[in-house]
């Protein structure tokens, strides 16, 4: 398929995931499939020396290299996409050093990222929006059209289903009265109608949250997407950039092991109950000692339960006992670790 002037063979993304869950390894196996690979940016510095004291920096230049290593895995093949969450502080800088450093799309989510397309055009770089309704499609494209004249290459929709923060709030959630993933995707599709009649084009939409399998896939294609984004597939792949014990976390976990859960920024997210989670309800409160000032809506010090960048670093190094380990609804289906190739083959039938 098309997009914008790119080329991508199969329509599967492999959803960001951080912290550190989809770098060089992850998104350059995916890109060489066909696919499109996402480098997550968020702390992505964290085996940087200087992290502790320069997160910043380190941030940038891993960043810079995941991007050019990424690519040398991919050997020309497929897309390779940095995942921005708006959420993150100095995200105007990350967005342009992934632009400098070659990155063929830029994807944000995890708020409403109403100056990405400023900050991208006329770069030769595709930006995609994250969005969980019609509402914030359509905002987002007016935004875009009134401050630069231009629509999104693509739009990415996460469903309920989906693994890390979620955009629905907690009541939606607990009550399970979240609208399934095809009514939201056909409620976007009929929401940008206009503005693709306007321009002339379509803008490519892809489903993400739940999708595990070929039939899945299918659905979502039958139903007006042009693809997917997969996220908790992918982390059980020898290429994921995660520690083993990780991986295996997922592969182990039973459905009344996976929960909604608040996370320190206030929004709902999904995740195994592994012993930290068990520890903070159990009154457990674990302030960050050094805190890097990473995200925006992060209540600062003591007033944070945990930090959920460290708790997410423990996770990726395979720390169970301090870890988060985030994951989408299915992840109970998971049942064993494959190669990239495999997970791929699989999914494209
Ligand atoms: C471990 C984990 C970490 C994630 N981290 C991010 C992230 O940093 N930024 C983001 O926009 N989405 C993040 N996500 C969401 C994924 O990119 C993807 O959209 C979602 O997991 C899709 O649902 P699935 O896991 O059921 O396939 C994360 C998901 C998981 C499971």
């Amino acid at each position: 398929m098309k997009i914008g002037d790119k080329y991508l063979e199969h329509g599967i993304i492999q959803g960001g995931m951080g912290v550190g869950i989809s770098l060089a390894g992850l998104a350059g196996a995916v890109a060489s499939e066909g696919c499109m690979g996402v480098i997550s940016s968020v702390n992505i510095g964290y085996k940087e020396e200087d992290f502790l004291t320069d997160p910043f920096g380190a941030n940038i230049r891993a960043l810079k290299k995941h991007i050019r290593m990424a690519r040398e895995i991919a050997g020309g093949r497929g897309l390779i996409a940095v995942n921005i969450m708006v959420a993150v502080t100095h995200y105007e800088e990350t967005v342009k050093t992934a632009i400098e450093a070659g990155a063929d799309a830029i994807i944000s989510g995890a708020g409403l990222p109403l100056n990405l397309a400023e900050l991208v055009k006329g770069t030769g770089t595709l930006f995609a929006p994250i969005v969980s309704s019609k509402r914030a499609a359509v905002l987002l494209c007016k935004s875009f059209l009134k401050k630069a004249a231009v629509l999104p290459d693509f739009i990415v929709i996460e469903g309920h289903k989906a693994g890390g923060h979620l955009g629905f709030s907690a009541d939606d959630l607990e009550a399970d009265s979240c609208r399934d993933n095809l009514e939201i995707l056909s409620e976007v599709l009929e929401g940008i109608r206009p503005f693709e009649e306007e321009a002339e084009r379509r803008i490519p939409v892809f489903l993400a949250g739940g999708i595990y399998d070929k039939a899945d896939i299918d659905m979502a294609v039958k139903n007006g997407a042009a693809g997917v984004q997969i996220g908790t597939r992918f982390i059980a792949t020898y290429e994921c950039d995660a520690d083993p014990v990780l991986k295996n976390v997922i592969v182990n976990c039973n459905k009344d092991d996976i929960r909604i859960i608040k996370s320190p920024v206030g929004m709902p997210a999904r995740a195994v109950y592994t012993k930290l989670l068990q520890d903070l309800d159990a009154g457990g409160h674990y302030p960050a000692k050094v805190c890097n000032n990473c995200l925006s809506a992060c209540p600062k010090g003591d007033k944070a339960p945990y930090c959920i960048s460290r708790a997410l670093i423990a996770a990726v190094e395979g720390n169970i006992d301090e870890g988060l380990f985030f994951c989408g609804e299915n992840a109970h289906r998971v049942d064993r670790i494959m190669s990239v190739k495999e997970l791929v083959s699989e999914l494209i039938g």
